[in-house]
């Protein structure tokens, strides 16, 4: 043999060895792998499938079961998506929980006359009360995303449709008609979610709150129109929108009133009302 002949026969044998010493894992044993040592991971991954035979604990389609995307736990409320309106509203919070979402958040009616129907006669009430604050931002989004084509006042005159000039070739409903008034909270939100025709949707454009005290908007230009009142305070376009100010004065003046009779000094009246609020007469 030659000296070359030599080098090679002992760089080959290293070779072997080397490659015969990587071996699987399992056990107590990590396992060992020449070069890419920690590139794989010996843990199961999450949503990755990572599977190496020589440094894995199961089989491939152990490794595959547990990278595949998993259910979340049944009753699982994505962050921010509960159907529960303001984390603001203290006490009020209670009062809204026990009321029944409809039109949750995530929305379950499809694209389809057929699903529109079932949102109207499904989607019956605001989930959110009337509040100044929310017919505010309802007024903002309103007049950045609807009035340009359903105009400010609702009437569907917008910018976008005006006399002279307007470029939309539809006409967008006008929502101060009587079918509008009468239209379940179910068509708004509908329309908000997926559009209708050649109105586009805006569910991307406004979250779950924003959408509701969209609608809050719409229905108090509609109170406007009609002369009736739809504010905080009182609601007299229809039976559904909850005053803020109704719901605080069941929470906090019907227990005081209870005590009414009897006590008439300021400082026994705030203290009775804790014993109020133990009352189930002052929760409706
Ligand atoms: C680009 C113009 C345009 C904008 C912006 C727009 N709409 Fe419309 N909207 C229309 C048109 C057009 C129709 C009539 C669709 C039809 O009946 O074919 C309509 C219809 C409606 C209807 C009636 C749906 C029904 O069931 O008949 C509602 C409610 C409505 N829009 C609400 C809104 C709200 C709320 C916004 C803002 C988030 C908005 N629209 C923004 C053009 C628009």
């Amino acid at each position: 043999m030659s000296q070359k002949q030599i080098g090679l026969f002992f760089c080959m044998i290293s070779l072997v060895v080397i490659f015969s010493a990587c071996s699987p894992s399992g056990g107590e044993s990590p396992g060992h792998e020449y070069m890419p040592d920690m590139f794989h991971s010996t843990a199961y991954e999450a949503n990755l499938l990572d599977y190496y035979q020589y440094n894995t604990w199961g089989s491939k389609e152990d490794y595959i079961k547990y990278a595949l995307p998993r259910k979340p736990v049944e009753g699982t409320i994505a962050r921010g998506a509960a159907g529960l309106g303001r984390s603001d509203m203290g006490d009020l919070a209670e009062h809204f929980q026990s009321m029944p979402v409809s039109g949750s958040v995530p929305y379950y009616y499809g694209d389809t006359d057929e699903e529109r129907t079932r949102a109207m006669a499904e989607i019956l009430s605001n989930p959110l009360p009337i509040t100044e604050d929310g017919l505010q931002q309802g007024q903002e989004l309103y007049d950045i995303f609807c009035g340009i084509c359903h105009g400010p006042a609702g009437g569907g005159l917008g910018y976008l449709v005006r006399d002279d000039g307007g470029l939309y070739p539809a006409q967008p409903a006008n929502l101060l008609l009587p079918e509008f008034v009468a239209a379940s909270e179910g068509r708004y939100y509908h329309a908000i979610m997926h559009g209708k025709n050649v109105m586009g949707g805006y569910s991307d454009k406004m979250g779950y709150e924003e959408r509701w005290n969209v609608i809050h908007y719409i229905r108090s230009l509609q109170a406007e129109e009609l002369k009736l009142k739809y504010d905080e305070n009182e609601n007299t376009l229809n039976n559904v929108g909850v005053p803020y100010g109704t719901i605080a004065h069941d929470n906090h003046a019907m227990p005081g009133e209870d005590h009414g009779g009897e006590d008439h000094d300021e400082t026994n009246h705030s203290h009775d009302e804790g014993h109020g609020h133990d009352n189930d007469e002052g929760h409706h």
